[in-house]
């Protein structure tokens, strides 16, 4: 296979910087992968809209059709958002023999298993490493790296646009709402940034990490969560004043067979490795029962971080496509299991 077409849905953020990671860095993806990858469409919502990058105008539509029942692709990348008509529009791909490469935890951590035994079922690879921590390749390292282990518990800071508030709240003692402006400005939050203030975006990375470190199927329903929109310049200045920092933390951890996962701010003491980590970085602290302590640290947002983990997996799902061992994606047992009582 000489060449690869893709078809990208979404040119925001994170697509502007898969589009300009594919161009600048092509020769080296071409030869790591022995094939040159191809953008031949690209879905947005507004094609009049001026773009941020270098792209043919005859590649943009605003029509999914283009891309999902498009003979001529074989991969889509999915970096727009949104949950219900976004899975809709995978399956169709899926059933389409398109193979799946997606920036999105929101769509993951609801539909993921469906998502993951559809492609299966089609022999699809559906690979998701930047819709936790951006740069942090820690979907890849639990699945990958850390695979031998037992894993019993991951702590860490995955949203970066709440890390970023905190950071400048406590170092440069400036308001919420201004800081939360300028994080929708540089790109990090959400297009809803509830679901970073309240916590939800950190809870879905938390849940997918935990169910693929531990083999569960831990619902969102299950995850004690609270957000950072109560956390006031006098928490802050007395957390400080005590020699503690105050961040957004995810906890999930397994015993005998039973998990526990959530979402809170926490006081930590000032020199903790988590209190070191700011702005939109994001750190992951991963122990398993061999390996002991690991952790993993670097930019948790962003068009560039975000585009090289959303490469990355476009680089394996090729590299997949070459050596003809796509769909083995892995599924949850019970799920399995669930899905197969609920059929009989
Ligand atoms: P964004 O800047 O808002 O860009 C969204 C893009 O998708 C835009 O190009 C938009 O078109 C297009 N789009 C949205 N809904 C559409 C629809 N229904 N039909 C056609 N086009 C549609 O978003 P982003 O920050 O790049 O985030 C994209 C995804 O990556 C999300 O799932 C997010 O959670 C995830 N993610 C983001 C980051 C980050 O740092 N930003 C990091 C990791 C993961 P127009 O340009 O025409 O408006
Ligand atoms: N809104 C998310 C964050 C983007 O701030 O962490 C990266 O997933």
């Amino acid at each position: 296979m000489n060449q690869v077409n893709v078809g990208l849905c979404g040119l925001g953020t994170v697509g502007t910087g898969v589009v300009k990671l594919l161009q600048n860095h092509a020769d080296e993806i071409k030869y790591k992968v022995g094939s040159e990858i191809q953008i031949k469409k690209i879905l947005v919502n507004d094609i009049k809209k001026k773009r941020d990058v270098v792209i043919q105008p005859e590649w943009l539509t605003d029509n999914p059709e283009e891309l999902v029942s498009n003979p001529d692709l074989d991969i889509i990348i999915e970096v727009m958002g949104g949950i219900e008509d976004t899975n809709l529009l995978l399956e169709k791909a899926i059933r389409n023999q398109k193979h799946i490469v997606t920036a999105n935890k929101d769509l993951m951590a609801v539909h993921g298993q469906k998502l993951l035994r559809l492609a299966k079922e089609n022999n699809c690879d559906i690979l998701y490493d930047a819709s936790v921590a951006g740069g942090i390749p820690i979907i890849r390292s639990l699945t990958e790296g850390l695979a031998s282990d037992r894993i019993q518990k991951i702590m860490g800071i995955v949203n970066g646009t709440t890390n970023y508030i905190l950071t400048k709240m406590t170092d440069e003692q400036l308001a919420f709402e201004p800081v939360l402006k300028e994080a929708q400005e540089l790109g990090f939050a959400e297009a809803d940034p509830t679901s970073d203030v309240d916590g939800l975006d950190a809870a879905r990375k938390m849940t997918l990490l935990a169910n693929l470190a531990f083999k569960m199927e831990i619902g969102l329903d299950d995850v004690e969560v609270s957000g950072i929109r109560t956390i006031s310049q006098e928490d802050i200045t007395f957390a400080t004043s005590l020699g503690y920092t105050i961040k957004l933390i995810g906890i999930a951890s397994s015993h005998n067979g039973k998990a526990e996962v959530s979402v809170e701010p926490t006081l930590l003491p000032k020199d903790h490795p988590l209190a070191l980590v700011k702005n939109e970085f994001n750190a992951v602290y991963v122990y398993g029962e061999a390996v002991g302590e690991t952790m993993f640290y670097g930019p948790g947002a962003g068009s560039m971080p975000t585009a090289t983990a959303v490469v990355s997996d476009l680089m394996d799902v090729v590299k997949n496509i070459r050596l003809g061992i796509t769909g083995n994606e892995y599924i949850i047992p019970q799920y399995e299991k669930q899905l197969k009582e609920n059929n009989e």
